[in-house]
């Protein structure tokens, strides 16, 4: 299929989507929350089908076909295993599996989702050195060989690709050179919102472990995780002591081999997760990077004509995912969002942590076109003037 074509075949899926209501009674919605986003219709039809037994060969075939497919989007030649749970799980994972307690590693962060790395590697007892950057910039690739310099006990780097409390995405091509090419240390990656929208070539990378989550760029709701698993992973994984059981992920190893799943797989979302791969996949995934692409340069070319500001200020680091936008000081952003949400059916994201009351957020990720924005545009004009807003 030609790109032109997949964004036609795309868009008018997308139009469709429209009409359908979230739950009864409801409204159709815009959601451009950054996850969960939007499903095709046929992906929730895919959902809807009976269940299978997950112990038998038909759960055998799908989870199969999927990991290899999954396998594909990260670019990736690694073992990849598919977690029942959110995208949490799939960091949870990759700290419990590869380290510690009293383990140093280093976490750098500059957004809510940074902060919950650091938080997850202390509660399982990680010694962890937290460097904090400027919540709207990057992380500093320079700040972190110096830190790796500094401190050679540091076993393992902590890092968020795409921040998506603020909008940034991360160097972490340069992160990963100076983590794995200089120092030799063992790379975790939160991917959770960038996967399979933004390029992560995983080997190329060389990334130890990288997670990711259903309801993000997939297409389908929330419910199952990703995680690519090196084989430097895997070796920290023998002598690694955190506690772990339902996400042990030599378990979930064993039991792929024999077309299973640990524990009960989300087999609904496992249903649309095989259409969503194939649409992917159809797509190609330079396709897909470009929609993303495109649609995020669109999004914050037309915010900034309508005389808002972005909250990254250096464009080379906005994220194709999700773009932060400064509320404008005199607006109540509580009453504009909700204007949004009931008298246009478009819902916009907050800010998250010190950020809550600074900035709105729209998510252009997954399911998306740039007439989904277009159409935030248009509601952006009429609403804005009407909760006091002056360019
Ligand atoms: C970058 C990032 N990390 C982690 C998470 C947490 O994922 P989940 O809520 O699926 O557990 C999110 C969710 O928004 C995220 O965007």
């Amino acid at each position: 299929m030609t790109p032109t074509a997949t964004l036609g075949h795309f868009r008018a899926e997308a139009a469709d989507n429209k009409k359908k209501k979230p739950m009864q009674n409801m409204t159709p919605q815009n959601l451009r929350t950054p996850g969960p986003t939007p499903i095709p219709h046929d992906i929730v039809d895919a959902m809807s089908s009976p269940m299978i037994n997950h112990r038998g060969p038909e759960f055998d075939t799908l989870i199969k076909k999927t990991t290899e497919q999954l396998k594909q989007v990260f670019m990736t030649k690694n073992d990849l295993m598919v977690l029942t749970s959110s995208g949490t799980g799939s960091l949870e994972a990759s700290v419990v599996n590869t380290l510690s307690p009293g383990d140093r590693v280093l976490a750098a962060t500059a957004g809510a989702f940074g902060d919950r790395f650091v938080d997850l590697a202390e509660a399982f007892g990680a010694d962890v050195k937290r460097m904090d950057f400027e919540w709207g910039g990057p992380i500093d690739p320079d700040a972190i060989r110096k830190a790796l310099n500094d401190d050679p006990g540091i076993k393992a780097v902590l890092v968020t690709h795409n921040e998506t409390s603020t909008g940034v995405t991360h160097p972490l091509e340069e992160i990963a050179k100076i983590a794995k090419g200089e120092f030799d240390k063992l790379l975790l990656v939160d991917a959770v919102s960038s996967l399979g929208c933004i390029p992560l070539p995983v080997d190329a990378w060389d990334c130890d472990m990288v997670g990711t989550a259903s309801q993000k760029g997939f297409m389908i709701p929330p419910g199952l995780a990703f995680i690519s698993i090196s084989e430097r992973a895997w070796e920290a994984q023998q002598t690694a002591k955190m506690p772990r059981f339902y996400f042990d992920l030599a378990e979930a190893k064993k039991a792929l081999e024999i077309g299973q799943t640990p524990y009960t797989p989300n087999l609904s979302a496992f249903f649309g997760l095989s259409l969503a791969l194939d649409k992917l996949l159809e797509e190609g995934m330079e396709n897909v990077f470009g929609r993303h692409a495109s649609v995020a340069q669109y999004t914050r070319d037309s915010v900034e004509e309508l005389g808002l500001e972005l909250l990254v200020a250096d464009q080379a680091y906005a994220s194709d995912t999700v773009t932060a936008v400064k509320m404008p000081k005199n607006v109540d952003g509580k009453a504009f969002m909700g204007k949004m949400r009931t008298e246009q059916n478009i819902v916009l994201a907050g800010g998250q942590g010190k950020m809550s009351a600074d900035i709105f957020r729209i998510g252009h990720l997954g399911y998306v076109v740039k007439e989904d924005i277009s159409e935030v545009i248009t509601a952006l004009k009429k609403v804005l003037p009407e909760v006091g807003f002056k360019p």
